[in-house]
């Protein structure tokens, strides 16, 4: 007892000083080091279990980057959206009253690229030695991810964001579309850790979920000239369909499926947002056992929410490694006939009766292949690397678009065991580590994305 006193007296100065380095963490709930950072870094809070030494002073790095020719987010957009007041928060069911245009959401618009994205490529690239590795990271600025609104505080952003694709949709004279996650459910990530989120359902987590809701669509109400498509929070029904064995699901199951049907329905009433539910991947729902079971949750929970007719599809392998064609089946599909997306595709769309069987696939992290020790391996996947760009020419018809929705360089989750959030996937010997938490910039999972891109960058 009182020689580790002595030790705790001798340590304490040193964590006093201490500066964390640059994309170390600097702060967060139970977080016990250095909460300021070397120079050239600020500590900034990136959600409540996490801050980080990020490059550069800014605090408000997203609002004055320039994308293109358009400079994102000025003083008075930012104001007015911030402050519009919602008018459809207690309406409850779809308007039906708008019809979505036929064919292909993304036919005819300019996918435009995020700003915040944008934002932590830029200062990632800057942080690169090697030239050539410097210059293909700086490629990543041309292709559009998806933004991930995983707290409600980020919600007023989106208005900024869309203020200036629609600005660049006017200056250009192709309209441009918007691409976000809806991710804020209570109990997120009911079968695992790493993603839980800032809403408990004991803690009035639905009313806190309808809220978030409501103020995403009072954000995108200015903008009906900006499309905006919609990936509707990812893995949630996926772990209704296989996960009520785990006692978080089943307790979250009638809150998720309140949620979700919420979020459609408000979302529908916009006449401008195209929804794509989540719909796991071939290694969850692809096997053959799961197909039916999933098929008719979508159809059910579409169904009962009034099939709303902005509802457009199932989004699949979000945040997933798998390939939209595997080249060969990767060993550890075998026993799953369902070895690639597209096949997963194709045996899932026969059995979704009322259901729309369009689909949008993320192969943004799906460059290399047979790089998992299981199917089940998910966080932050040594090897990745960056795969097929976003295009609407899949060559596929039921295929809408080929897309990056998980932001590349964002981490999985932490392979901290003593963190808040730790999964243990995020530890296997398969997963790239230390890494940070879920959310947070991981420089270098980020570089070898790049240097393992496939195609090249
Ligand atoms: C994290 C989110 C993050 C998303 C995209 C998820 O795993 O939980 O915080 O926004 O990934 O990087």
């Amino acid at each position: 007892m009182f020689s580790s006193l002595l030790a705790l007296v001798a340590i304490v100065p040193a964590f006093v000083n201490a500066q964390a380095a640059i994309y170390a963490q600097c702060g967060g709930i139970g977080w016990t080091g250095a909460t300021t950072c070397v120079s050239g870094a600020s500590c900034q809070v990136l959600n409540s279990y996490y801050s980080q030494c990020l490059p550069g002073t800014a605090t408000t790095t997203v609002g004055t980057t320039t994308v293109g020719t358009t400079t994102v987010g000025t003083t008075t957009t930012t104001t007015t959206v911030g402050t519009t007041t919602k008018t459809t928060g207690t309406s409850s069911a779809p308007t039906g009253s708008q019809t979505p245009a036929a064919g292909n959401p993304f036919t005819g618009f300019n996918v435009f690229v995020p700003p915040f994205y944008a934002s932590e490529v830029t200062a990632a690239a800057a942080n690169i030695t090697d030239p050539t590795t410097k210059a293909a990271a700086l490629e990543v600025l041309n292709i559009p991810t998806f933004t991930w609104f995983d707290q409600v505080a980020k919600v007023p952003d989106l208005g900024t964001y869309l203020a200036a694709a629609s600005a660049q949709g006017k200056s250009s004279g192709t309209p441009s579309l918007f691409q976000m996650v809806v991710y804020d459910l209570p109990d997120r990530d009911c079968a695992a850790a790493a993603s839980n989120g800032e809403f408990t359902i004991a803690d009035n987590g639905q009313a806190n979920y309808f809220n978030y809701i409501d103020q995403i669509v009072a954000q995108i109400t200015p903008f009906p000239d900006v499309r905006v498509v919609a990936v509707i929070e990812p893995d949630s029904l996926a772990n209704l369909v296989t996960n009520l064995n785990v006692a978080e699901c089943a307790a979250a199951q009638t809150t998720y499926l309140a949620c979700v049907t919420y979020a459609i329905q408000q979302l529908n009433t916009l006449g401008n947002v195209y929804s794509y539910l989540d719909a796991g991947h071939a290694g969850w729902l692809g096997w053959p056992a799961n197909l039916q079971p999933a098929a008719n949750l979508f159809t059910s929970l579409y169904k009962s929410a009034g099939s709303p007719s902005f509802v457009r599809g199932l989004a699949t392998n979000v945040a997933n490694y798998n390939a939209l064609v595997a080249a060969s089946p990767d060993p550890i599909t075998a026993g799953n006939p369902n070895y690639d997306e597209l096949l997963y595709i194709e045996a899932l769309s026969p059995l979704l009766t009322g259901f729309p069987a369009h689909f949008i696939v993320d192969q943004g992290r799906s460059g290399v292949q047979n790089i998992r020790n299981a199917w089940g391996d998910w966080c932050n996947v040594k090897g990745a690397g960056f795969g097929t760009r976003p295009t609407s020419n899949t060559g596929y018809t039921a295929i809408d678009a080929i897309v990056w929705v998980k932001p590349g360089g964002e981490c999985d989750g932490t392979s901290n065991s003593s963190a808040p959030r730790y999964d243990y996937h995020c530890s296997l010997s398969d997963a790239d580590q230390p890494s940070p938490q879920a959310g947070t910039w991981f420089q270098e999972y980020f570089t070898t994305l790049v240097t393992a891109a496939n195609p090249p960058l």
